[in-house]
């Protein structure tokens, strides 16, 4: 993936902003193209900065989700005012457009902070790892404190970047919704949801409520 640094080398803050704004509702494929042509044309924040509102939306154009468009330009301004990107969680979080999702992943992408950024993914590992039975959504607090914790090893706190982009790969690898490949996981022995023998029914979610037409035919 362009976004990420090769070993050796320190992200460019400014490119893993911009991935993962463009990675919170589109696939890593939708965005290959979108994500180079914003490059191109906007190689830095400053430039970005001073580009007109309407010519960044067109480029947006077909990501969906435009108020992502709107806030990466207010943000882009903000950072261009402030010089440079603030390396820690809450400074970035502080920024328009970025959520606690985010703010963990830029500051451990690009600044190696030892944070676990919660995406969906990462809730799924988590839910399965501790075989969670609380049903999302009311799951999320506590999912939330427990996936924190999947770094506490001295390995994982070394390389922070690696290791969150890591946990994305093995959700949209291998600790997959439907049909998990837990055989190859790396984490499969102590995995409580492999160890029930039904790991693809984590994380639970509520039941949805019975539908009138369900109900009429199992009358
Ligand atoms: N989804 C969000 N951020 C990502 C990243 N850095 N790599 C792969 N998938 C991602």
């Amino acid at each position: 993936m362009p976004w990420r640094a090769l070993p050796g080398q320190v992200a460019d803050p400014y490119a893993v902003w911009l991935s993962e704004i463009m990675l919170q509702q589109t696939t890593v494929t939708t965005v290959m193209p979108y994500y180079e042509r914003f490059l191109k044309c906007y190689p830095t924040v400053q430039v970005l900065a001073a580009a007109p509102q309407q010519e960044v939306l067109a480029l947006w154009a077909g990501l969906g989700y435009y108020s992502r468009a709107r806030n990466l330009h207010a943000c882009a301004q903000k950072l261009a005012q402030l010089g440079g990107f603030p390396s820690d969680v809450e400074g970035l979080q502080a920024l328009p457009g970025i959520g606690a999702y985010t703010a963990r992943a830029i500051a451990a992408i690009a600044f190696g902070v030892p944070v676990v950024p919660v995406d969906g993914n990462v809730e799924r590992i988590t839910s399965r790892l501790h075989a969670i039975e609380e049903p999302l959504p009311a799951a999320r607090r506590q999912l939330d404190r427990l996936a924190t914790l999947l770094n506490d090893d001295p390995q994982a706190r070394e390389a922070p970047s690696d290791f969150a982009q890591a946990l994305f790969d093995l959700g949209a690898g291998l600790c997959t919704p439907r049909r998990p490949s837990c055989l190859m996981c790396p984490w499969r022995a102590t995995c409580k949801a492999y160890a029930t023998g039904a790991p693809q029914r984590f994380p639970v979610r509520r039941r949805a409520r019975q539908s009138r037409n369900d109900m009429v035919s199992s009358l």
